[in-house]
């Protein structure tokens, strides 16, 4: 490879990429951030004035940007999406809610709308654009959000936990099947993000510094600091990257936060 081909590497030029959940936090400034770097940019939400938002956002800056309306739920607004869109170069899934009760409490409905919207809705979009984007022959790739949670976990946590497990479970083994046909497949695992999701922790000053000081970096991230990971595998810069779990979590995981020892 020539030395100045090296920096084309985070390109996204002449590229399309379908952003869902691109109306708020993390979805929002992946949508702005692949635009940066020259992709045209479909900004999908439930939420369609925040997506008009985003996509109107790009505009202002010379991006080229649509907003979308799509409920990751509902099979038909997804089929339609597909058909609206077209097929992309880059998808990008962040939709998920999280229901935050022992076990114990949870009942059957707080389960169910947890499962099909982070699990159920994920899965559906991963099929179809998937299937849509190895049948293009163009190759493509696929991000799903994960979490830390889908390792390490504390009470509370157990519905969502399970679905971010299995969100990186379905990414790999997509990741397995669509290989031979060009289109890569991973996942993200954010630490703390400060966003609309989190906004009920940063109201309570205990949890939102003790979720800080479990980092590495002693604080939280903000959703500008995702999109490195994201314009890095939807790029050819992450072009023999597949199957992965890349964590942003400033540390969280690497240390367990219990003690620093009397060095
Ligand atoms: N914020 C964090 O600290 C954090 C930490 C770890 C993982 N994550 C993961 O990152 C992802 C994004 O989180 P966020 O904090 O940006 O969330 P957010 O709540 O700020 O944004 C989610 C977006 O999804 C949209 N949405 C909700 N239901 C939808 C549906 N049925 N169809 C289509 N769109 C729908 C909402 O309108 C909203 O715009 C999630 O998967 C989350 O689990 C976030």
């Amino acid at each position: 490879m020539a030395i100045g081909d090296y920096r084309k590497l985070f390109d996204l030029g002449g590229r399309h990429a379908l952003v869902v959940g691109a109306g708020s936090g993390i979805g929002e400034a992946c949508a702005e951030g692949l635009a940066a770097f020259d992709a045209r940019v479909t900004c999908a939400d439930l939420d369609l004035n925040a997506a008009q938002r985003t996509a109107a956002t790009i505009g202002r800056d010379g991006g080229q940007s649509k907003a979308l309306q799509v409920d990751m739920r509902d099979p038909a607004s997804c089929a339609a999406a597909l058909t609206q869109a077209g097929t992309p170069d880059a998808l990008v899934i962040t939709p998920a809610i999280n229901v935050r009760r022992r076990t114990r409490d949870l009942s059957d409905e707080d389960i169910r709308r947890v499962i099909e919207l982070n699990l159920v809705g994920t899965f559906r979009l991963m099929r179809d654009f998937g299937e849509a984007m190895a049948e293009s022959g163009r190759g493509g790739s696929i991000v799903v959000f994960s979490s830390i949670r889908a390792q390490v976990v504390e009470p509370g946590q157990s519905i969502y936990a399970a679905t971010k497990a299995g969100a990186l479970q379905a990414a790999r083994t997509l990741a397995s099947e669509l290989g031979p046909s060009g289109v890569r497949v991973n996942a993200v695992a954010p630490g703390v993000v400060e966003t609309p999701l989190t906004a009920p922790i940063k109201a309570n000053p205990d949890w939102y510094g003790a979720y800080a000081a479990k980092t590495a970096l002693g604080r939280w991230a903000q959703p500008s600091e995702m999109v490195g990971a994201v314009v890095f595998l939807c790029s050819d810069a992450g072009r023999y990257v597949t199957g992965s779990y890349l964590v942003v979590d400033g540390g969280w995981l690497a240390q367990d936060g219990r003690f620093t020892p009397p060095l």
